[in-house]
């Protein structure tokens, strides 16, 4: 008779690289704060329905017949199937296994054979919103009930200039997995000593080789949105130093908007009279750490495509050697801060609106100054 299999005995069998990062992970806040995430591209939202894993659910991503983007619970209300493995008809995600048809909202359309469901039969779904050319999905906290998604405290911001034409598409760039907790992107913003350390030199853009001679400057700021909450900005005002002396109009302005705990954050470069450059950066948590990445950028007509991709390709390289630090770091709860550091405590007690509401998942670090 085969002996039952122990769990201890399973445990004992994990690779301790695996232990290690669940015990990493154990140190964070939770792991999938409310917000909206970006799910697809919108160009690969089709009728062919897609599988997307995204903050602790499995979702099915799919256009109906008129056109908009849905998600919906990935697994069949019925028996369980894969929804994302069937087709789409009538508008409504159709089911692999029995053929129910399940539309936009949740509702079950119909049933095995095509029988008309009974009338409030539904399974969940999510707010989604089209943010440029991404599909984005509502995160919410509590338990998921068959039901439909409740409107979301608040929407992502469009950009007026985009939907205007006045800043055209440039560039999409899909970074793929990294290895990091949701909320350190955020807390990065915050961190202003940092900067000189690990961003104070010039490297050729999307690579991590540095360009000898240049140095790079940062005069950096971070604030709450006064009339948007789940808003907080940071500002990054760049200057490229030869010999420690400025190059005049080499430098950059950027403002940074977080909306809510980051799942999309919006850069503004101004390039000081040779135009404007917006970018987006979207952290998708599809694990408690690991994200996935996207950058997609938009610029006016005047700044040629190759100045664009040379102003995020900037921005990736500098990005890229924070990536080292926060795949092998750990949270502390309560950091050894010094006078110097920017606002941690501050940043993380308005990153908590973002957390669960259980009282221990809610706790943030008081920082000590020492
Ligand atoms: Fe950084």
């Amino acid at each position: 008779m085969p002996k039952p299999l122990q769990a201890g005995r399973r445990a004992a069998r994990r690779p301790a690289e695996l232990d290690g990062e669940v015990a990493r992970a154990e140190t964070y806040p939770p792991p999938y704060p409310a917000g909206w995430y970006v799910v697809a591209r919108a160009a690969d939202v089709t009728n062919r329905p897609r599988f997307v894993r995204c903050a602790g659910q499995d979702v099915a991503v799919f256009r109906g017949a008129e056109g908009r983007p849905h998600v919906v619970d990935a697994y069949c209300p019925h028996m369980g199937a894969n929804l994302a493995d069937g087709v789409v008809r009538d508008g409504c995600i159709e089911c692999p296994f029995h053929a129910w048809r399940i539309a936009g909202d949740g509702r079950i359309r119909s049933v095995t054979d095509g029988a008309p469901a009974r009338p409030g039969l539904r399974t969940t779904s999510w707010a989604v919103d089209d943010l440029h050319g991404w599909v984005c999905m509502y995160h919410r906290h509590g338990p998921l009930h068959r039901e439909a998604a409740p409107e979301p405290p608040y929407r992502l911001q469009r950009v007026p200039e985009i939907d205007g034409g006045a800043l055209l598409h440039r560039g999409d760039y899909d970074a793929g997995g990294v290895r990091m907790h949701l909320l350190e992107f955020v807390e990065n913003s915050v961190d202003f000593q940092h900067f000189d350390a690990i961003h104070d030199q010039l490297r050729v853009p999307w690579t991590n080789v540095p360009v000898p001679g240049i140095r790079l400057q940062h005069r950096a700021g971070w604030h709450v949105d006064e009339s948007e909450p789940h808003v907080a900005w940071f500002r990054d005002d760049v200057e490229l130093l030869v010999r420690g002396r400025v190059i005049p109009g080499a430098g950059a302005d950027a403002r940074i908007r977080i909306e809510g705990p980051g799942g999309v954050v919006r850069f503004d470069f101004d390039l000081r009279g040779r135009g404007r450059v917006v970018l987006f950066q979207s952290h998708t948590p599809i694990a408690p750490l690991r994200q996935r990445i996207r950058f997609r950028w938009f610029s006016e007509r005047r700044v040629p495509k190759l100045l664009a991709s040379y102003v995020v390709g900037n921005w990736i390289s500098q990005w890229r050697r924070d990536i080292g630090i926060w795949e092998r770091k750990i949270y502390r709860r309560k950091p050894l801060l010094l006078e110097t550091d920017g606002p941690v405590g501050q940043l993380r007690r308005w990153y908590s609106q973002f957390l669960p509401d259980a009282p221990a998942e809610r706790e943030t670090a008081e920082a000590r100054t020492v």
